[in-house]
């Protein structure tokens, strides 16, 4: 029997706030996570993927599944000015996942376990405040200790809370994201072919094609913020609302023939895979930038990529996620 840990997910929590609180944290964090600010983990991301795409080169075979989730927290590392040697502590308890908690077969063992990764992720990030506080970096954490120590924008908890949430949001999600480019494409080879024609024109498409047809998340949980009516049903301001993703995402309204996967619909018709409205995921240019090298790695680097075996989808609640990933190919430098 294990131990039992107490609850460590804390009620600053960017996603459990709503009104002039989640406005004015998110407004610190949101100017370090534009398109044009997140354009320097695209050659990191590259060199990760073709990395690990020539390691296995020999035997053409891995599991994406299991290998794929450190090229997101190298990408995310790099990105927040993390050095190597700091993350390293962190990076193999992360890797035991929270993931497992949230499914129908939740054991109280996967629940302190999750408790455990979350309260060990905090700590690290404590720890990292202290550093930065110290000997001040030109980053994102630096910028937020600044609004701390102006004493009204930030509180340490809000902080250390706001800094977890950006470090640990941005790895299990992509990572899964970055596995369903490699299963879609693997499934549909005359659209790898054509990704293969022009990686660089058509790989913004690949992804956006991919975030629709494969989202990482099938639902989100929000509260209406006014009294309101949608779709004929009367929702109270307050009441929770789960938001079915993959419903608006095959909506024949917006996308038409919507169960193909097609790489060359109009990527700037954005599916519904990082929400909408205030709680609208705050690092999406970031994703969409490793997810982009991502597919442009994969049509240059394999041909003749497969499958070995079919994944199975695992039981969760809201998070969409296989239990492997096997493939094969041919590795081209
Ligand atoms: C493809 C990968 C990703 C997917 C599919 C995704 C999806 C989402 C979704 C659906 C939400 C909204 C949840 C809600 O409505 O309550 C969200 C929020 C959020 N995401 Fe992402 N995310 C991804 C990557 C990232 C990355 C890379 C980061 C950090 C750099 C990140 C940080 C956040 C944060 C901080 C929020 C909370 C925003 C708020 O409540 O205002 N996400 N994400």
């Amino acid at each position: 029997m294990s131990q039992t840990t107490a609850p460590v997910i804390p009620l600053h929590s960017i996603g459990a706030l709503n009104g002039a609180d989640h406005r004015r944290i998110r407004s610190l964090a949101s100017r370090a996570l534009t398109p044009r600010s997140v354009e320097k983990v695209r050659p990191v991301t590259r060199e990760h993927l073709r990395s690990l795409l020539e390691r296995h080169a020999d035997t053409g075979e891995f599991d994406v599944r299991k290998e794929i989730t450190l090229i997101p927290f190298m990408s995310v590392v790099s990105f927040l000015d993390i050095d190597m040697e700091e993350a390293a502590s962190i990076g193999q308890q992360m890797a035991g996942g929270a993931a497992d908690a949230f499914g129908p077969n939740v054991t109280q063992e996967t629940r302190d376990k999750a408790n455990a990764t979350f309260a060990a992720l905090m700590e690290f990030v404590g720890d990292l405040v202290e550093s930065r506080r110290s000997k001040p970096r030109d980053d994102l954490l630096t910028r937020l200790i600044a609004a701390e120590e102006d004493g009204h924008r930030l509180s340490r908890d809000e902080l250390i809370v706001l800094f977890t949430n950006i470090f640990g949001g941005a790895i299990e999600t992509t990572s899964s994201m970055m596995t369903s480019t490699f299963l879609e494409l693997a499934r549909h080879p005359d659209q790898l072919e054509l990704l293969r024609q022009d990686p660089e024109e058509l790989k913004r498409g690949t992804v956006e094609e991919v975030l629709r047809y494969r989202p990482a998340f099938y639902a989100s949980g929000n509260k209406a913020n006014a009294d309101t009516e949608a779709a004929g049903l009367r929702f109270e301001a307050g009441e929770p609302l789960s938001i079915i993703i993959g419903g608006p995402n095959r909506d024949p309204a917006r996308f038409s023939d919507p169960d193909r996967f097609d790489i060359t619909r109009d990527p700037t018709t954005w599916s519904f895979t990082f929400s909408m409205g205030p709680h609208f995921c705050l690092g999406q240019a970031l994703a969409r930038a490793e997810l982009q090298e991502t597919a442009a790695a994969i049509a240059r680097h394999t041909r003749d990529l497969e499958l070995t075996e079919e994944p199975k989808w695992l039981a969760r609640v809201m998070v969409n996620h296989v239990d492997r990933c096997p493939i094969r190919y041919r590795f081209e430098l």
